[in-house]
């Protein structure tokens, strides 16, 4: 990073991490945009890459890329070998109890995507439910959607309070004998929304009903526990974990992915193949038909290790403190009001300013380099809720600093310029 794009003194060594050093490891940030140094507050939609990650994936391409499983060759055994290697880190990373639980997949909407179809099409049937919370992004709605539609089963919502919390008392009473499968989201992209997942995993569970966590937002934010939360599914991406896009996992329990159906038939998901009959791979590989993305679970597995590096508590003090200073200097800002003030919140900053359309925010951010979100975050729902057509939403990750919010607060006082 070149000095002038460095974010000026004030340098932060919160929570002991130094992020001046952790803000080096990621080679994009030193650009500047329309003459401004880039101030990236669009984590919730991905996150940048660190050099570690960039790294490993280019090593595939240049040393040891081969198809996985098949080969009898070096370079085949060495990048089974990686890509393994990754999955063991994936399953130490979320405390899994086996690597079998572990399934790569393009993302979390098709983890979620895999578990309607397979597990719900097994299990939910005509005028059963399937229940989800009023959070939701698109991604843990329309599957579930999609899936009632077609079993003729009704999906049931959870609603929020004004704060942007789930109202667990209507969580408790909606659990009922129809109910065949809870699906929420462990951290809500759209408000930042921390749920009190493994109490609503335990609600669900003393009705006897399984549960899905969507992580996407969490894993990057909490050090999460499959096995202490006690979900049966668990879906997250790479690419918002400062790891490549394109490469998600699903956690599931292997009872009950053992008794799953597959969800797409093809290559490395079967044991043998006849006309008349298939048998399939064991577990994780009947769930994962077709050559995957190698080199970017490869680099999943370094996004895993640099994080690690830093210490997930580290980063989950530090974002928190951040987290707390960007929220008292956005409510400085004259006309501005938050959207979502739940008890707890993760990396998310919410907020319209009355009288400007987000849109137009979000273009006089970008002219002053502060890159932010606007729009309805794929969660409309969310959005009827609070009764706003849409957001501006920063979002934080670990290399963001207290001096990018003052940016970002003085960009707001020239939107105000502009518009007001
Ligand atoms: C809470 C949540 N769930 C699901 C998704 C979908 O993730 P992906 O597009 O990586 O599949 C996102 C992405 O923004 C998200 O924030």
């Amino acid at each position: 990073m070149s000095a002038a794009t460095r974010p000026a003194a004030g340098a932060e060594v919160l929570a002991g991490l130094d992020v001046e050093r952790v803000r080096e490891e990621f080679p994009i940030l030193g650009q500047t945009v329309h003459g401004k140094p880039l101030v990236y507050l669009d984590n919730a939609a991905s996150a940048q890459k660190p050099r570690q990650v960039i790294e490993a994936e280019t090593a595939v391409y240049e040393s040891y890329y081969s198809n996985i499983h098949r080969g009898v060759h070096s370079l085949s055994m060495r990048s089974t070998d990686a890509y393994e290697a990754a999955r063991e880190k994936v399953r130490a990373f979320i405390g899994a109890a086996h690597c079998r639980e572990i399934v790569f997949t393009r993302g979390t909407t098709e983890s979620i995507n895999l578990v309607a179809s397979s597990y719900g099409r097994a299990h939910v049937g005509k005028d059963d439910e399937v229940l989800i919370t009023g959070l939701e992004h698109h991604s843990n709605i329309v599957p579930w959607q999609m899936l009632c539609e077609e079993k003729g089963a009704r999906l049931r919502v959870v609603p929020l309070d004004d704060r942007g919390d789930v109202i667990l008392e209507e969580m408790e009473r909606l659990i009922g004998p129809r109910t065949k499968l809870v699906a929420f989201g462990h951290v809500s992209n759209a408000l930042g929304t921390v749920n009190p997942a493994k109490r609503m995993v335990e609600m669900a569970h003393a009705k006897g009903v399984p549960v899905l966590i969507d992580g996407a937002q969490a894993v990057p934010h909490l050090a999460v526990d499959v096995r202490a939360l006690d979900c049966d599914f668990y879906a997250f991406s790479s690419h918002k974990l400062y790891g490549p896009s394109g490469v998600g996992v699903l956690y599931g329990k292997t009872a009950h992915l053992q008794a799953m159906p597959p969800y797409q038939g093809g290559g490395d998901m079967i044991l043998s193949v006849t006309f008349e009959k298939t048998t399939y791979n064991e577990l994780p590989y009947k769930f994962e038909a077709g050559t995957p993305n190698i080199a970017g679970v490869i680099g999943l597995g370094a996004a895993l290790d640099f994080v690690e590096g830093l210490g997930r508590d580290k980063v989950a003090r530090y974002e928190h403190d951040l987290l707390e200073y960007g929220t008292r200097r956005l409510l400085e800002v004259p006309g501005v009001r938050l959207i979502g003030t739940a008890r707890e919140k993760a990396s998310v900053l919410s907020f319209v300013l009355e009288g400007v359309h987000p849109h137009d925010i979000g273009t006089v951010l970008d002219y002053e380099g502060v890159a932010v979100r606007t729009g309805h975050h794929c969660a409309q729902p969310v959005m009827e809720r609070y009764c706003v057509p849409a957001t501006a939403r920063a979002s934080l990750a670990v290399y963001n600093t207290r001096q990018e919010i003052d940016v970002l607060v003085a960009a707001l006082g020239k939107v105000r310029e502009v518009f007001l």
